[in-house]
């Protein structure tokens, strides 16, 4: 098997040129017609501003955010998000996962969801849960991951092109699970 050509690694504070590589990561992913809050066309300038503030809530503890870098730059992310209700300290949602094009298919959705656990775990947190476009790639990805399968949500945001898409809500219990 050959070896990945990537490395995954959690970010503290993001610097100008991490949030550009990550906004062109989040720009390619809509093109790609991926729903992740976002509307075709994204531009930089609109992507560049969702990664800035993001960025606050990554320094002040509030999320912790994954990122693959390759040779060209940053490829994939993934965040955790910890800034909830104070009646559920034990949980995070997991969140904006996304590979760019040139690097999907090699198993780095898996290791970004391994890292983003192991975090998790790192961190205290006994439960994850997160939702997907129903049908898409990610859904696959996380059932094969060992997620559990709640439900559907019909019609619940619009594809970046337009048109409604349904989302599956997922949770992961960690105190439980072994990472497969
Ligand atoms: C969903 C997403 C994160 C998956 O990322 P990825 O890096 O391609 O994920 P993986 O490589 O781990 O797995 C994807 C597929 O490649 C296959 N694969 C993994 N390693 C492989 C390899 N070395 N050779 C061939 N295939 C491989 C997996 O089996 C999987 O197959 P499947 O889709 O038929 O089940 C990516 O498609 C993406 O960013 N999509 C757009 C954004 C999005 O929808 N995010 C989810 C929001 S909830």
């Amino acid at each position: 098997m050959m070896p990945p050509t990537w490395s995954v690694r959690r970010l503290h504070t993001l610097e100008d040129g991490q949030i550009d590589e990550l906004a062109s990561v989040l720009i390619d992913c809509v093109e790609g017609g991926a729903s992740v809050s976002f509307m075709h066309p994204l531009t930089r300038d609109r992507a560049v501003a969702f990664w800035r503030r993001l960025a606050q809530g990554v320094v002040a503890g509030e999320r912790a955010l994954l990122v693959a870098e390759d040779a060209r730059g940053l490829c994939g992310t993934v965040q955790l998000v910890f800034d909830l209700p104070e009646n559920q300290p034990h949980r995070a949602d997991l969140s904006k996962m996304l590979v760019h094009r040139r690097a999907r298919r090699q198993g780095l959705g898996a290791a970004l969801m391994r890292a983003a656990e192991t975090t998790a775990r790192e961190c205290g947190k006994t439960l994850l849960v997160l939702d997907a476009v129903t049908g898409g790639d990610a859904e696959r990805l996380y059932a094969r991951l060992g997620w559990v399968r709640v439900g559907v949500i019909p019609g619940y945001a619009l594809l970046p092109r337009g048109g409604l898409c349904s989302t599956t809500v997922y949770y992961r219990n960690l105190s439980e699970a072994t990472l497969p």
